[in-house]
């Protein structure tokens, strides 16, 4: 089949751009407001996008507070900081609760009994829950070309300043042990994937 998105022709039960770009890394985004108040949300549109100076995305979309943005992007526009917390299996479960529409008064870290721990460059907390915690400095925003104010994204460009990762999750030989840190992907629809030992494989690059 082929359709145009901006016909919305694809004739399909459901928009199945997102079931196709998969499966994409959830940054759990923690931030704060100008009064400190603590909070946490999962993004999938989300990536790594470059080693040098190391540099992660995520686009927020339309939210309901008066002024039509997520809490997340409000609170990193305004602060300059934020943290991306991995999301893993063990965690897969909370990380959905978070993605709540809730009052921009509500901590989310605290609403799912996350346990904040203070990050070392940056003012919003990490999840203690996630074994790897990038923190982040804000470069600037971009707003997404868009069909009307129900679609509007926002791109939102962080340097990341500071890594923790779990001591545990580095091997003998200083590799990240993905299998033990199992992360967890999104997929289409309400579907998730996990990075299992079974599901990695290697292949050397040619010169
Ligand atoms: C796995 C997952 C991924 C999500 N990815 C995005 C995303 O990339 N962009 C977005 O705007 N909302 C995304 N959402 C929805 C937000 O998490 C949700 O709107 C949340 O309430 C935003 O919170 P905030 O207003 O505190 O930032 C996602 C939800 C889930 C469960």
């Amino acid at each position: 089949m082929f359709y145009e998105p901006k016909k919305k022709d694809h004739g399909l039960p459901k928009n199945p751009f997102n079931s196709l770009v998969i499966p994409r890394p959830i940054g759990w985004i923690s931030s704060v407001d100008s009064n400190g108040l603590v909070n946490l949300a999962p993004y999938s549109f989300f990536n790594a996008i470059c080693y040098r100076p190391p540099t992660v995305m995520f686009a927020s979309g339309a939210g309901v507070a008066d002024d039509g943005n997520k809490d997340s992007l409000r609170n990193v526009e305004m602060t300059g900081e934020f943290v991306c917390n991995i999301v893993t299996w063990d965690t897969r479960e909370r990380m959905n609760q978070t993605s709540a529409t809730l009052d921009n008064d509500v901590d989310e870290m605290a609403l799912v009994g996350l346990t904040p721990t203070p990050s070392q460059l940056v003012s919003p907390p990490r999840v203690a829950e996630a074994p790897v915690h990038l923190e982040c400095k804000h470069i600037n925003s971009i707003e997404i070309p868009h069909w009307g104010d129900a679609d509007r994204y926002v791109l939102v460009l962080g340097e990341v300043i500071g890594i923790h990762i779990q001591d545990d999750l580095i091997t003998e030989e200083g590799l990240i042990d993905v299998a033990r840190m199992r992360p967890v992907g999104r997929l289409g629809y309400n579907d998730y994937t996990e990075v299992s030992g079974d599901s990695c494989f290697t292949m050397i690059r040619p010169p």
